[in-house]
């Protein structure tokens, strides 16, 4: 069974293509091209630039995955797209396409939720599969291993760009949402910190490269929502706390190679990832789970892969933690095709983009 599958809900325009097999869920191939040069220029997504990207991008991308896969449209079983949440012009560009390949290549089409598909690149095999990124060429070769799948029930933690999300899954495509963020996500709060340090898009991966040679001690800023009864999170107030440290220490663009910007950096990380990590922990306890898996560009941040390994092995709970490879935690289209994997086909002509698409219902 292979499915092709297409996302783009940003500014990344992906293209892959996944095989089941008995072994699991593996990769044929998985394109991605990404406008991030142009969003870096400009220090965040311009949504009218990143659709005409998309639109540029989209048959290339497709082109290229069924190329590196060695195979031609007449072996694919199915399409899947990302139907949302994400940038309207964006997602058009991908659920049009989708629909229009289904139609003309007669393929059953497979909508699915982005924010979903993220949690189900802990389902592919990291075999030796090819990953392009198109655009600068790089290629990149998988570790071979073959890794275990979740089980359920499966605690969830979601942290991206635009969602910071904890849900209950019970099955496939059954799901309890337990809480999320008030204001900004997990990642949003890294990408704005980041920017006030005057450090360049994304922020996260610059953040999380100027703390490893700071000191977390030398800032104190506050745990967001420690003590609250809930599941929830805020990551607004950390945000203006830094801003309040920038203005009083001076910090700006000029005082790039300061020893203090490696400070502020590693204090950022550090409460984000205790603020993720205390409320995922609570999340295990109340909800007795044996299994965690964590999803989203976040996810890709080593610091937090280190805490929550080891903050599981110090609760002496009995868990088990699930986190893709760094490379298949920011966007890509083969999450989207392994979710497919266990969704069903919809009409395509009743298919249409949702921007608003969320866990919590
Ligand atoms: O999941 P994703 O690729 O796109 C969305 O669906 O939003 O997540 C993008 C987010 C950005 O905010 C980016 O700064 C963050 O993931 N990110 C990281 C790291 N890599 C990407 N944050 C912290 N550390 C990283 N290494
Ligand atoms: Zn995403």
């Amino acid at each position: 069974m292979k499915i092709l599958g297409l996302e783009t809900s940003c500014d990344e325009t992906a293209s892959a293509i996944l095989q089941q097999n008995e072994s699991g869920i593996h990769i044929l191939s998985n394109v991605v091209a990404s406008s991030l040069e142009l969003q870096a220029k400009w220090g965040g997504v311009v949504p009218e630039q990143a659709a005409r990207e998309q639109i540029k991008s989209i048959i290339p991308v497709i082109t290229e995955a069924l190329n590196v896969s060695r195979i031609t449209y007449h072996d694919l079983d199915a399409i899947a797209v990302t139907q949302g949440p994400g940038l309207i012009g964006s997602l058009l560009v991908g659920v049009e396409t989708a629909k229009t390949l289904s139609l003309v290549w007669h393929k059953p089409l497979i909508p699915v939720n982005h924010l979903i598909g993220h949690f189900y690149a802990n389902w592919i095999q990291l075999d030796d599969s090819s990953f392009v990124k198109s655009k600068n060429k790089a290629t990149t070769t998988q570790r071979k291993t073959t890794n275990e799948i979740p089980n359920f029930p499966c605690l969830g933690l979601l942290v991206s760009g635009g969602h910071t999300d904890l849900v209950l899954f019970e099955n496939h495509g059954q799901y309890k949402y337990l809480g999320g963020t008030r204001d900004d996500a997990a990642g949003e709060c890294f990408d704005k910190c980041a920017r006030l340090l005057g450090l360049p898009y994304p922020g996260g991966p610059q953040i999380s490269k100027h703390a490893k040679v700071g000191n977390p001690h030398t800032y104190k800023l506050p745990i967001p929502m420690q003590s609250s009864n809930d599941l929830d999170f805020s990551f607004s107030g950390l945000k203006t706390a830094v801003s309040n440290l920038v203005n009083r220490e001076s910090l700006v663009e000029k005082t790039k190679n300061d020893k203090r910007i490696n400070d502020m950096c590693a204090s950022i990380e550090d409460t984000i990832i205790k603020s993720l990590v205390q409320k995922t922990l609570k999340a295990a306890k109340i909800y007795q789970v044996s299994q965690i898996m964590v999803a989203g560009g976040v996810a890709a941040n080593q610091k937090l892969r280190d805490i929550l390994a080891l903050e599981i092995r110090n609760s002496e709970l009995d868990i088990k933690l699930f986190i893709p490879t760094p490379k298949l935690c920011t966007d890509n289209a083969a999450m989207i095709a392994s979710a497919a994997f266990f969704l069903k086909p919809e009409d395509p002509l009743k298919i249409e983009a949702n921007p608003n698409l969320s866990l919590a219902y």
